[in-house]
């Protein structure tokens, strides 16, 4: 599958690389978010609402509890952590349909817990720790126009490679697979 890979060597690097993907988020987008406790998804989460336009007065949260968080940004943000779901029945109770079919962009940890109701049309975003700062993040864009979009997120997102701004540790690595 070809996407994109990252080494992040610290938060702001996740934070900044968050932030681009949300300058590049359409309305419907689904990203299921992949990544051991601590990976680093709400953090991700975090810089994409920064991207979508969500003022840095208003905090990203983590959902552990809440289940969905919702955020009215450029596109409006849904924002789930799917730890505690054991069954996808438990998803009956929760508005998450609207949240995934709808004209907004949904950000989904634990996505497996969503089993065959899991758009196939998504964003896969894989993060894996490689040590106590640094992350390995993969990013693969599924669906009718992915190879289109993907091409545009690797233009895209080479200029974070040179970015001033990324507050530790230096920028994130780029290369396309
Ligand atoms: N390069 C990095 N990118 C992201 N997080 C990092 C990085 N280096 C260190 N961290 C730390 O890793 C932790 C990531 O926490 P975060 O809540 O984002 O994880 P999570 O994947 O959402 O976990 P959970 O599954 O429990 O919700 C934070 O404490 C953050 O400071
Ligand atoms: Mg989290």
């Amino acid at each position: 599958m070809k996407g994109l890979r990252f080494e992040s060597s610290g938060e702001g690097c996740t934070l900044l690389l968050g932030e681009k993907i949300g300058t590049l988020l359409e309305p419907g987008d689904v990203i299921a978010l992949r990544g051991e406790l601590g990976a680093g998804k709400t953090l991700l989460v975090r810089g994409i609402a920064r991207g979508l336009g969500l003022p840095p007065s208003v905090p990203v949260t983590s959902p552990t509890f809440t289940i969905i968080n919702e955020y009215p940004a450029h596109l409006h943000l849904c924002h789930m952590d799917l730890y505690r779901i054991s069954e996808p029945d438990e998803m009956d109770t929760l508005p998450w349909q609207e949240s995934l079919f709808g004209n907004g962009v949904a950000a989904i940890e634990w996505p497996e817990r969503l089993g065959g109701l899991l758009p196939a049309e998504r964003i896969e975003i894989e993060i894996r720790i490689t040590g106590d700062e640094t992350r390995s993040i993969r990013i693969s864009i599924r669906g009718k126009k992915a190879g289109e979009r993907t091409a545009k997120w690797v233009e895209e997102l080479q200029d974070i490679k040179s970015a001033e701004n990324c507050v530790r540790g230096g920028c994130p690595k780029t290369k396309s697979q």
